[in-house]
């Protein structure tokens, strides 16, 4: 009887699968619960045709450093510039070494290549966060600045790296793209380092309308240096400093960002809910979650479960209608851009093994909870297991 009962209820599934789809992300379903408030905001901004810099500039940068808890932040067009300013700032130059993670967002890597310096890659924790025993190991003369990578918006152990970069007196820049709102041991992503870099890009937590990021810092010198880099080099109106480019953020997305910040606690638990329900149901036996700790408060820019069997997994996933990604398939050090850095395969084994092993499953604020049961029982299917 319960055997009947069972294959009736798998059956049942399996018939409910090919109907429902849960997209990886739903920008459009998060535009139709704003776009109310929205619009006004933007119609306004653009009224008063003040298109670059001004007050919405200067009131989401005071807005911004409270959240983070620094005393400056410098809006910039991208998470990637973040970065390269602020290594720039720190005087990072050529023949320098910086000491990251391969298994990042390639832009983590090219703004210390592009700045003529080395990336010196260490391998990660089964949390795919930087290890920080490797980090002490990797430092040479030649060391400049250590830089995290907080993947997947949990946060590297930034009191071990921050311990290591006290004792060699080297500069740390948190690449905090993927946790905005992150926290660990208390304090804040962006708050520890010399810097912290955060990108607003449309698939961020916390997204513009278009490319967007920043620097977080309390450090006045850095910041200035940052500010006047976004902007030709001026120093005032009249004064270049330095030749520099520009990369300043948008006013109009500046105003959809001090909308969106005050709507950002309430998004970062929805996805924390997401992903708790996730940890609840999937089978564990199945597959690899790495537990949260006490110490931290994960925002869940992704949700990344790893499985021997990933692709099989993934193409399963999709014919019952569940968008997933993979972040990302190919570390940094194998990629061809990397070939005269002079890595090889199976320098890094942690890294290069997730990257087998990880697959990230929709865990987006617009999912319901039945979205969510869903995706879990088409992971639990395929490994003929139900939750
Ligand atoms: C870890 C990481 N670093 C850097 C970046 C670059 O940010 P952006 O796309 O805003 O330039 C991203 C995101 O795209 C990222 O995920």
């Amino acid at each position: 009887m319960s055997s009947t009962r069972s294959a009736t209820s798998t059956a049942g599934a399996e018939r409910a699968v090919s109907a429902r789809k849960v997209p990886y992300v739903n920008i459009g379903a998060q535009y139709a619960e704003e776009r109310d408030e929205l619009l006004p905001i933007i119609d306004q901004v653009l009224r008063e045709g003040q298109y670059i810099a001004g007050e919405v500039i200067e009131r989401l940068e005071a807005e911004l450093a409270a959240f983070v808890g620094v005393k400056h932040v410098v809006t910039l067009n991208s998470g990637t510039d973040a970065l390269a300013l602020s290594l720039a700032a720190l005087g990072i130059g050529p023949g320098d070494e910086v000491i990251t993670p391969p298994n990042s967002f390639v832009a983590s890597t090219a703004v210390v290549v592009n700045l003529r310096a080395k990336p010196v890659f260490v391998d990660v924790l089964p949390d795919q966060n930087l290890d920080p025993k490797q980090v002490e190991a990797a430092i040479t003369p030649r060391t400049k600045a250590i830089m995290p990578v907080h993947l997947t918006g949990r946060m590297a152990r930034m009191d071990e790296i921050m311990a290591i970069a006290a004792r060699h007196k080297l500069a740390v820049v948190e690449d905090a793209a993927q946790a905005i709102g992150s926290r660990y041991q208390g304090r804040a992503s962006g708050s520890y380092g010399d810097a912290g870099c955060f990108s607003t890009h449309p698939l961020k937590n916390f997204n513009a309308c278009g490319d967007g990021g920043f620097v977080s810092t309390n450090d006045a010198q850095l910041a200035a240096k940052v500010r006047a880099a976004r902007n030709h080099g001026l120093v005032d109106r009249n004064t270049v400093a330095q030749f520099a480019s520009v990369s300043r953020m948008d006013t109009v997305q500046a105003a959809i960002l001090r909308y969106r910040l005050k709507r950002l606690p309430e998004i970062t638990e929805r996805r924390r809910r997401n992903a708790a329900l996730y940890t609840r149901l999937l089978d564990m036996g199945a597959v690899f979650v790495p537990p949260e700790i006490a110490a931290e408060y994960h925002t869940y820019h992704t949700y990344v479960i790893q499985s021997e069997r990933r692709d099989e997994l993934q193409r399963s996933l999709s014919e019952r209608g569940v968008g997933s990604a993979i972040h990302y398939p190919v570390p940094i050090h194998l990629q061809p851009a990397a070939r005269e850095l002079g890595y090889r395969a199976g320098q890094f084994p942690v890294v290069e093994q997730q990257a087998q092993r990880i697959l990230t499953l929709p865990v987006n604020q617009s999912l319901s909870e039945d979205d969510v049961r869903y995706v879990a029982s088409c992971v639990n299917l395929f490994f003929d297991k139900r939750p």
